[in-house]
């Protein structure tokens, strides 16, 4: 496989044309003989199916898209002539925010991991710099091609995807797009994936020392191949995942919420105790359509996440109880089109939003949230935009 580092022993291969289920049962059995792999089942399909998503096939031939990831040259550098744009009405105008600890940030407006590539896709549209930050396609150690089809389907006022974090691989991302983040003048935060501890902390090493990396995103919504759990369903297993990557790094880690937990809040504070640097509120939630002609469920993985506006007052409610329980910082995500959504989520306590599934319909809509938060502050005579942060709290008034 051209993607794997040679000679690195954590990575443990999985092979991309099986089913993944069949492959981490395998490699659990390799590493730990009694340990037995338990999925559970959420609405019908198990939980890789439903959330990291994978397929329920008992072997399929390689997919198109697995022979296409199979040929990518990854030794080669992306190279991008990124757009500056002379006019900024947001100059002038203090959007700085915290959005982790240690991470400063121009504005509060991020991208939204899986809806914005690798960042330099868009790069040659509209002038990147511009954004607080962007967070690149989940990503994990081996590569990965993704679900059957269909993986997105449309849903009232919001989108359902099964994608399968479909990606080239950690050392294959970080080697293809380190020279081509640099370029982009604005600061990448990795969206780091994995099915055990080790593979959150392989990923986050490979990309040690490219310096357009600000600061890690871990996407917890994903099994533990040990029993199984989602790391963000439990407490414990998210303490320990988040533990595992401050180690590895100096860098802030921010631990991204899935609204699917039974106690979200139980998990956010387990998650400041190990020492994250912040939050991301939310990952999407959990849905399924079904084609009534076909008599079966439209996407290729049954269940998949639901994200859009349709989540959006999801997604404040949970930042605005998180916001009550830690101290750390918050990146509000759900839902996010214009600045008044932004604006809710600041409200509710959020110190910075991501903008997700709105870029597929306006590819701009981070940008005029932006100019809208700046028209914002100078409308209503603030000094910055931090003075809304957290405004709608109990502790600042607002409704318990
Ligand atoms: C097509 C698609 C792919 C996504 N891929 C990832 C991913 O790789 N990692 C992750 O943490 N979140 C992923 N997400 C979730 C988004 O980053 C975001 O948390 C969610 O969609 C809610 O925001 P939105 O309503 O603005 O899209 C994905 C969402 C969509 C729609």
């Amino acid at each position: 496989m051209p993607w794997r580092r040679p000679g690195k022993k954590a990575e443990r291969p999985v092979n991309v044309s099986r089913a993944i289920e069949e492959s981490l049962e395998d490699i659990a059995a390799g590493d730990e003989e009694d340990d037995s792999v338990e999925l559970a089942d959420v609405d019908g399909a198990s939980i890789i199916e439903a959330v990291s998503g994978e397929v329920d096939a008992e072997s399929r031939e390689p997919s198109p898209l697995a022979e296409q990831l199979a040929r990518i040259d990854l030794s080669e550098s992306a190279s991008v002539t990124p757009i500056r744009s002379a006019d900024r009405p947001e100059a002038g105008v203090d959007l700085a925010v915290d959005a982790a600890r240690g991470l400063r940030l121009r504005n509060p407006v991020l991208t939204a991991s899986g809806t914005f590539g690798q960042g330099v896709e868009y790069a040659e549209l509209f002038d990147v710099a511009r954004l607080g930050a962007i967070v690149n396609k989940g990503t994990t150690v081996l590569a990965r091609p993704g679900n059957p089809q269909y993986r997105i389907a449309e849903t009232p006022s919001g989108i359902l995807n099964s994608i399968g974090l479909e990606n080239p691989g950690a050392a294959g991302v970080a080697r293809k797009y380190a020279k081509a983040w640099a370029q982009l003048g604005v600061p990448v935060i990795v969206n780091v994936a994995g099915y055990s501890v080790d593979d959150y902390v392989t990923v986050v090493s490979e990309f040690a020392g490219i310096t357009s990396v600000v600061a890690y995103e871990l996407n917890i919504s994903c099994p533990n191949v040990k029993g199984g759990m989602l790391f963000g369903f439990d407490p414990d297993l998210a303490g320990q995942v988040t533990a595992a990557v401050k180690q590895e790094t100096d860098l802030p880690v921010i631990v991204k919420l899935t609204p699917n937990a039974p106690d979200v809040v139980a998990v956010a504070r387990a998650i400041e105790q190990a020492g994250a640097d912040g939050l991301t509120a939310i990952n999407t939630v959990l849905g399924m359509r079904i084609d009534i002609q076909k008599k079966r469920p439209v996407l290729g993985s049954g269940s998949g996440g639901l994200s859009g506006p349709a989540i959006r007052p999801i997604a404040v409610h949970i930042t605005y109880q998180v916001a009550q329980a830690v101290s750390i910082p918050i990146i509000g995500a759900g839902g996010v089109t214009c600045a008044d959504d932004a604006l809710e989520f600041l409200m509710a306590g959020a110190s910075a939003v991501q903008v997700g599934t709105a870029t597929f319909a306006d590819p701009l809509a981070p940008i005029r949230v932006i100019e809208g938060l700046a028209a914002y502050v100078r409308s209503h005579g603030l000094s910055s935009i931090r003075d809304v942060i957290g405004i709608a709290l109990p502790s600042r008034g607002g409704d318990a």
